[in-house]
């Protein structure tokens, strides 16, 4: 099939080369010069494992392009609108001004019978909306939520769990069968629903898991506070196929692009259709978030004797997550700066990230290593567990730091080996000796 996309953020960028791959004709349709003239060269702009490799494959095929000229959407059969919905400066709710623009500029060029399915997150009702604005083009509107992880980009894409679909009849239906066909005949279940109920999968299920990273990081408090250990606990919840283990890693909680803003937005929305008490438990949700960021800060500074000025802080981490060079709302950069206002040297580190973080937080300093970073600190924090440092040498480490206090606010290092090379260590949630 044609196909459009609107939008080559992260998203946009890896649905476009994915169906490519799929065998469809794809144009990426972008405001921004820099991103396409890169994505049209193979280069992705970010860094997501395996992308760069399914786009340089999916443009050498000829049946990927990348332009700023919206007009190039006028032959597609199917319009993906994948522009991002940020939080807005001003209120929880999401800011819906690229989406608007992108429809507003998508409406000369998408030709009676054509579909276009939304892809962003958006407040429920969106989808309606869109449907009454493109009425008189005679296009379709469909909405097609989409679930991918950072780091698993290409693999949530071409293999996702499941695909929902929010339709309003049998054919828009059916042209979302022709292009999905390669992952249906791979047995990925579709469910097909309504367009309110597809709009909000996607806001429920991230709303689900930040409730239960900050269900397990609340138990953590109750953990240090009885000197009980939350990675155990954890564990033992996990065994119950009713809880499952996955999203229980207690830590410093969530960040990134999606699931601070989805849960705020969602409150928001809940408000205006008058069940914001519905809802209310999502607050909670992330004050417990934002509170173990300072929790961290306040075992650093008791690892240093209580005051952080003028004390070196190495911090290891900038990435909201490992396996992603993206600083959005992370958890990382937020304590990193919280440190660096109460007067310490903090040192950063991070094998990806570093550019993005230098852009926002300028005033840190960064390390092109993690053991330079670690030179003459007098406390350790790990705040983004990144492969590269779970399996660093403690004793190496021991060798360049003024004093061995680490703090593992991901709960990813062996606290046996640490402390057999002579370090004091803390984990969120766990006893300290
Ligand atoms: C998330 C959703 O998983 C994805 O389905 C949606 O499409 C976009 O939002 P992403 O933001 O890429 O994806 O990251 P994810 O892997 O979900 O992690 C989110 C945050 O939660 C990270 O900061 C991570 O460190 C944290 N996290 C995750 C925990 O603190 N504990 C866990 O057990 C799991």
């Amino acid at each position: 099939m044609r196909l459009s996309v609107i939008g080559t953020g992260y998203l946009g960028a890896t649905h476009a080369a994915c169906m490519a791959q799929l065998g469809h004709e794809v144009v990426g349709i972008d405001a921004d010069p820099a991103k396409v003239a890169a994505l049209a060269a193979g280069q992705v702009p970010f860094f997501e494992p395996g992308l760069p490799e399914v786009l340089q494959q999916a443009l050498a095929s000829g049946r990927l392009s990348f332009t700023t000229d919206v007009s190039a959407a006028a032959g597609a059969e199917v319009h993906f609108i994948c522009v991002g919905t940020p939080q807005r400066a001003s209120s929880y709710a999401a800011d819906m001004g690229q989406v608007w623009s992108a429809v507003e500029a998508l409406v000369p060029h998408a030709a009676a019978g054509s579909l276009v399915v939304g892809k962003s997150t958006v407040p429920v009702g969106t989808a309606a909306q869109m449907r009454d604005r493109f009425a008189q083009s005679g296009a379709h509107v469909a909405w097609n939520p989409e679930f991918l992880r950072e780091g698993h980009a290409v693999q949530d894409t071409l293999h996702p769990d499941r695909l929902v679909i929010g339709v309003e009849s049998a054919e828009d239906e059916q042209t979302l069968r022709t292009v999905y066909r390669a992952l249906l005949d791979d047995g990925v279940p579709m469910l097909v629903a309504d367009f309110a109920t597809a709009e909000l999968v996607k806001v429920s299920a991230n709303a689900f898991l930040a409730t239960k990273i900050s269900f397990i990081n609340a138990m953590s408090e109750v953990c240090e506070a009885t000197g009980a250990d939350v990675t155990l606990l954890a564990e033992a919840i996990g065994m119950d196929p009713r809880i499952g283990s996955s999203f229980l890693r207690a830590g410093l909680g969530f960040g990134g692009g999606c699931l601070p803003k989805d849960i705020r937005a969602f409150m928001a929305r809940a408000g205006e259709l008058g069940v914001d008490q519905a809802l209310t438990f999502l607050r909670e949700v992330d004050e417990i978030n934002q509170r173990r960021r300072s929790r961290t800060v306040d075992m650093a500074r008791e690892a240093v004797g209580g005051r952080l000025r003028d004390k070196r802080v190495a911090v290891w981490g900038a990435a909201f997550k490992p396996d992603s060079d993206d600083v959005r709302d992370s958890p990382a950069l937020h304590v990193a700066a919280a440190l660096h206002t109460e007067g310490a040297d903090v040192i950063v580190h991070d094998p990806r990230a570093m550019d993005n973080a230098r852009e926002l937080f300028s005033h840190l300093v960064y390390a092109d290593t993690a053991l330079d970073a670690a030179r003459d600190a007098d406390v350790l924090l790990l705040l983004t567990e990144w492969r590269d440092y779970v399996d660093i040498d403690p004793a190496a480490v021991a060798e360049v730091v003024t004093e061995r206090h680490v703090i593992d606010a991901r709960n990813a290092l062996d606290p046996v080996r640490w402390r057999a090379a002579g370090w004091t260590y803390r984990g969120l949630g766990r006893p300290s000796a």
